[in-house]
């Protein structure tokens, strides 16, 4: 790495010991160095310190931030940084290859929240509706709302699970009406998974001119066998658009990067509205990022282990959790969820804001093993046992 280069890995590393605490699982040295450089980034003022001392558990990041790998792909890009017309690094070809698809498969978005916004305007301008379910990730409907359209909001079942025959019959019922419908995979903020077999159920059941939007954001951290991605019906020609992003397994939040994979003569739907203002920086990260089979795989394996290990904690505790296949959870804290976050913000750990109707149940993002052993410090700390857990009677 040259002394000119803007961003040295040398800056970035230091002050991770800290994060040992926690530490009885897979200690990994390449992971520590990730996260000091995540942690190591001081923004200017109070604001940016009083930011840097949060464990960040609100926004399901990734927090030990952009690979070895990506920093030095993006650091080698500075040089374009003043250009237009510059070499990409051919990321829209390499996410084509990532997926086995063609190049007007993938249409680029600064993060996966625009291709979100760009499937809005696209498909629902006109009085067209959404159909999906809630809780789930809902800047997608108050974009709707933003556009004047309406949404067709079904509950999730009992098991926190997407109701897919619901969906099936929203959208026959109202089949003129719908612009498309929303089908997050994993579910944000439940963590549950629509199986393969469900999303095939879904497909079949609507008229097949009825666009679905999938948005894969966790596809990374689902272990669930019955799970997998649906690209492969964008080859098959389907109505299908999948959303993907850059932002969480890879750690490139704030850097903006996502895209779709779908079927040609719908992305040129969608194209008039697109910025294309991404920058030069995170193209190159981002074909480094995919290239980084090893990076992901260590981001994986100690999110899940982590994940695992805290609910098991708060379950002991007598808290049960939602069944989580991503890089949160949501825990059932059977009292109203708002003073709650306020408290554990006192004790400066951000945590998931309240998504109704699920207003006794909190999320919380994986963070590092430091941040989860503040997260639990403060979850005792704020929180009773439950009857369940001291055994005193039910
Ligand atoms: C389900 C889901 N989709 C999309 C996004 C948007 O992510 P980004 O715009 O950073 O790609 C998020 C962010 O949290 C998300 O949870």
């Amino acid at each position: 790495m040259s002394e000119k280069q803007p961003v040295s890995r040398r800056r970035f590393v230091g002050g991770v010991a800290g994060a040992l605490g926690y530490l009885t699982l897979s200690p990994n040295p390449d992971l520590w160095a990730q996260a000091a450089r995540a942690g190591g980034r001081r923004a200017a003022g109070a604001q940016g310190d009083e930011y840097d001392a949060l464990a960040k558990l609100a926004f399901n990041e990734n927090p030990y931030g952009p690979s070895d790998a990506v920093m030095e792909a993006m650091n080698g890009a500075w040089k374009y940084s003043n250009r237009y017309g510059y070499p990409d690094g051919d990321i829209a070809e390499e996410i084509a290859k990532h997926h086995g698809v063609e190049r007007e498969n993938i249409l680029l978005g600064a993060g996966s929240g625009e291709i979100l916004n760009l499937v809005g305007v696209a498909y629902l301008l006109g009085g067209k509706k959404i159909v999906g379910v809630e809780p789930t990730f809902s800047s997608v409907y108050s974009h709707a709302s933003g556009i004047k359209a309406d949404a067709i909001r079904l509950p999730l079942l009992e098991d926190y699970r997407q109701n897919i025959p619901a969906m099936i019959d929203a959208v026959k019922k109202n089949y003129r009406d719908v612009g498309f419908v929303y089908l997050c995979n994993p579910n944000n903020p439940t963590g549950r998974i629509v199986t393969r077999q469900e999303v095939r159920q879904l497909l079949d059941g609507i008229p097949e001119d009825v666009p679905v939007l999938i948005d894969e954001a966790y596809h990374h951290y689902v272990e669930d066998p019955a799970y997998a991605t649906s690209v492969p019906y964008v080859r098959e020609g389907r109505q299908v658009i999948i959303a993907r992003t850059f932002s969480k397994i890879y750690g490139m939040a704030g850097l903006r990067l996502g895209y779709a994979v779908a079927p040609r003569e719908m992305l040129q739907r969608m194209r008039p509205w697109s910025t294309g203002s991404i920058n030069a920086l995170v193209k190159w990260g981002g074909v480094a990022a995919l290239r980084d089979t090893e990076a992901e795989a260590r981001v994986r394996r100690t999110t899940l282990e982590l994940r695992k290990k805290t609910v098991a904690e708060l379950q002991s505790l007598g808290y049960p959790c939602v069944p989580s296949e991503c890089n949160f959870f949501m825990v059932h804290l059977k009292r109203p969820v708002q003073p709650v976050i306020q408290a554990f913000r006192e004790k400066k750990v951000a945590v998931g804001r309240p998504f109704p109707p699920m207003t006794e149940h909190l999320r919380v993002s994986i963070g590092t093993p430091e941040e989860m052993q503040r997260f639990m410090t403060a979850f005792r700390e704020i929180m009773p046992a439950t009857r369940a857990a001291t055994g005193t009677g039910g």
